[in-house]
């Protein structure tokens, strides 16, 4: 970048110009990028060996101009990235991010807060802490609840279970676990269905992957909570000490929501701490018609939810709510460092937001979510969200009207599941049903046409289809449907032939 030795404001001139440049280069590739998402393969068919090609280069000793690495961008880059954004995604829990979250995104950049301390981030904590409350608000929360925001679901579950962990054993934060002399084994409960990163969550507070109990879920893949509590009394029986439940409220693979208010239940009639993982299905929350679902979340002790999933906004962002406010999460993570000392007496410190997680220098992930929130407001949420369940729920009906496939669940989210499983593949056992599924989900990918997942769901593969993007229009799912009855029927034209 040319700059002026001569004064400080010159500097800054030519750091304007240069953003004003590179702004309106990077503007019109975002803008070309968008216009041509509905066209566009939905995913690139080279391998990781083609694209390491693309980007090996040596170590750069001398600069390259911007232009020509925006170029590179365009050239090497554009075309190999999965097209999340894409109407034509059913992917994971990716969506379409807001215009003004990207640009929210570039905006957070360049003020480069560190929403660490206060002192750092004044208004960006100031306005931290109102997204919270009206998150908290949201779920049914008091005016005592707080939270933090967190990098994704999974470190949100850990904050969370960190806090469960710490008021059934008190002393584990100082003394380590085995000091704290909690009675056998800390236990956590979730479905069988829950997200991976309890499993990390339950490595990491030093609980040990075993004492994660999957309970059994029912045919539509909610927790039993009769199973439950049968795995409650066992644990009590063999003296463990059962520490917290953790209920699902839209289902990794399935976007089901667990029973809350029974959870809520059982968790008080045991005394364990009761979290909630609503990551995903958390967005329910804005839709008065759909709400219901989520009824007893408001007892929660904790609930994880992504703005990055069912809010439209860019990762990474993840929130974790706290019923009883944010002492609860001073107490499992505040401290003070020699230079982060509390020099205005207090005040600025309830909104030092290291002292509430494991984060220390935090992007300020607050204002593309404060910017979305203000934009759509609560209505302009639940527009999105109904409109996407009731497209989820005209696939569901299409996928029915095909022949030989099979749906498994119901939909309660915008997520639907579903086998194809024609005779000749029933007949040859549960292995060669799963390859099917896969090879399937293989054939649509290879197609450019469309991109989605498969699961596994009570140990058997199924497609896991799930309308992720703001974009999609029932078109887009008559186009999925009919990949799948194209493909499908060329993959069973194959096998009759064998
Ligand atoms: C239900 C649920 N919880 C937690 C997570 C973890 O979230 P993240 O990937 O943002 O860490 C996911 C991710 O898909 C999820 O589906």
């Amino acid at each position: 970048m040319p700059v002026s030795m001569h004064s400080n404001e010159s500097r800054s001139d030519a750091l304007g110009a240069e953003h004003e440049r590179l702004g309106r280069a990077v503007t019109a590739l975002i803008a070309d990028y968008a216009r041509a998402l509905d066209q566009t393969d939905i995913c690139s068919k080279a391998s990781p060996k083609d694209i390491e090609k693309l980007f090996d280069e040596p170590l750069p000793k001398t600069g390259t101009d911007a232009e020509a690495i925006l170029e590179k961008f365009s050239r090497d880059v554009v075309p190999h990235a999965m097209n999340i954004p894409s109407p034509r995604y059913f992917g994971l829990f990716n969506p379409t991010p807001l215009p003004l979250a990207v640009w929210a995104d570039a905006l957070a950049s360049a003020l480069n807060q560190n929403g660490a301390v206060w002192r750092n981030s004044p208004s960006a904590s100031i306005i931290e802490a109102r997204l919270l409350r009206w998150l908290c608000e949201l779920i049914g929360y008091g005016p005592e609840s707080f939270g933090t925001l967190t990098s994704g679901g999974s470190e949100a579950n850990l904050v969370a279970l960190k806090c469960a962990r710490d008021r059934a054993a008190r002393d584990a934060r100082d003394r380590g676990l085995r000091a704290a002399g909690a009675s056998g084994n800390l236990v956590v409960y979730a479905s069988e269905q829950c997200h991976y990163s309890f499993i990390k969550c339950a490595d990491i507070l030093g609980l040990g992957r075993d004492n994660l109990r999957k309970v059994a879920t029912d045919e539509l893949f909610h927790i039993r909570t009769d199973a439950l509590r049968e795995a409650i009394r066992r644990d009590l029986a063999e003296g463990h000490t059962p520490c917290c439940i953790a209920g699902a409220a839209g289902a990794t693979s399935t976007g089901v929501v667990d029973p809350l208010d029974e959870l809520a239940d059982i968790a008080a009639e045991f005394g364990l701490w009761f979290h909630v993982d609503a990551a995903y299905g958390g967005g329910l929350a804005f839709s008065d018609k759909h709400s219901w679902r989520l009824r007893g979340i408001e007892r929660a002790d904790s609930v994880t939810i992504d703005p990055h999933k069912w809010m439209f906004v860019p990762f990474a962002c993840g929130a974790l709510l706290v019923r009883d406010g944010g002492r609860v999460l001073r107490d499992g993570f505040d401290i003070t460092p020699e230079y982060l000392s509390d020099e205005r007496g207090g005040e600025d410190v309830e909104y030092d937001f290291y002292r509430y997680g494991q984060l220390g220098t935090r992007r300020f992930n607050a204002l593309k979510v404060w910017m979305a929130l203000k934009h759509l407001g609560v209505r302009g949420y639940a527009e999105i969200i109904e409109r996407q369940i009731e497209l989820t729920h005209y696939l569901a009906g299409r996928l029915d009207e095909l022949e030989h496939f099979e749906r498994v669940g119901e939909v309660e989210t915008a997520l639907c599941c579903v086998r194809f499983l024609p005779p000749l593949v029933r007949e040859a056992g549960v292995d060669a049903q799963d390859e099917l599924q896969k090879a399937l989900q293989q054939r649509v990918e290879q197609s450019g046409e469309a991109w989605f997942a498969t699961t596994v769901l009570h140990g058997r593969r199924a497609l896991r289809l799930n309308i992720n993007s703001f974009l999609t229009e029932p078109r887009h799912v008559d186009d999925l449907v009919e990949s799948l009855r194209r493909e499908s029927a060329k993959l069973l034209d194959e096998r009759e032939a064998l």
